[in-house]
């Protein structure tokens, strides 16, 4: 590197500590009396905006983490009762390693979480970059969960993801679905990572009811390239 772009790396990382992520306190932000206050508080910071939906506002702070805050100010009890049902989700799946890890969180009116950041898969209509790493495309994911919803009664009696695909991949009359199992149990079997998925999302949804994680953005790596979801506070 010349001297000019030292420099210049110096400033600019000088730059997003102090106006990207200084002007933000997260001892602050913690000890504002209420979720409105904090909601105000975070909209008016500069930390970087990772997303949102309709229930949460997502912002990266400094330290590596997440912050998930439900919305005020649109929606009411049913948007913010999402990210309460989040915390205790997180809580109780703790170090399954199939949610992201819980730092810390508002105990007392489960207004937001800091949690680890997971590199999310592409939303459909993008690049399906789920496809690229795990062998399982965004319409082989819908397949699946079509498949739990349909055979819901076997599902429930099944051992695994695995147990349940091969159950319909070999049914003689679900001519319109048998070949889509077969698809999976290929992908199952040729790609760890497909295994990861199927049978994470497996767990999630007939082991513990967890609905509406079938799109592809709902999942996502976490740095050690474990399978994640990221939103399941439906
Ligand atoms: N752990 C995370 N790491 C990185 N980005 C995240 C994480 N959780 C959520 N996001 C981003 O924030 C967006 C909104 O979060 P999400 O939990 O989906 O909220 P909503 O319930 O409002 O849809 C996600 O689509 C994703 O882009
Ligand atoms: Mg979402």
């Amino acid at each position: 590197m010349s001297g000019f772009e030292d420099i210049l790396a110096e400033v600019v990382s000088s730059y997003i500590s102090e106006n990207l992520f200084g002007k933000f306190s997260l001892n602050k932000f913690k000890t504002l009396p209420t979720p409105e206050a904090r909601f105000d508080y975070l909209n008016t910071s500069a930390l970087p905006y990772m997303g949102s939906g309709a229930a949460k506002d997502v912002f990266a702070v400094s330290s590596g983490k997440v912050l998930k805050m439900s919305r005020y100010g649109n929606g009411g009890d049913e948007v913010q009762s999402q990210l309460k049902r989040e915390i205790e989700r997180s809580l109780k799946f703790g170090n399954s390693g199939i949610v992201p890890r819980l730092y810390d969180y508002d105990k007392n009116e489960f207004s937001w979480m800091l949690v680890e950041p997971i590199k999310q898969f592409d939303s459909p209509g993008d690049d399906d970059n789920m496809k690229a790493i795990t062998g399982v495309s965004v319409a082989m994911l819908g397949n699946f969960d079509v498949m739990l919803t349909e055979w819901i009664l076997e599902a429930e009696k099944a051992k695994s993801a695995e147990e349940i695909i091969r159950y319909v991949a070999l049914l003689k009359d679900a001519v319109w679905m048998a070949p889509r199992a077969k698809k999976l149990l290929e992908a199952y079997h040729n790609n760890p990572k497909a295994k990861e998925l199927l049978e994470k999302y497996f767990t999630m949804a007939i082991r513990h009811g967890v609905s509406d994680i079938d799109r592809a953005d709902h999942w996502g790596m976490d740095a050690d390239g474990s399978i994640k979801v990221l939103d399941f506070g439906m």
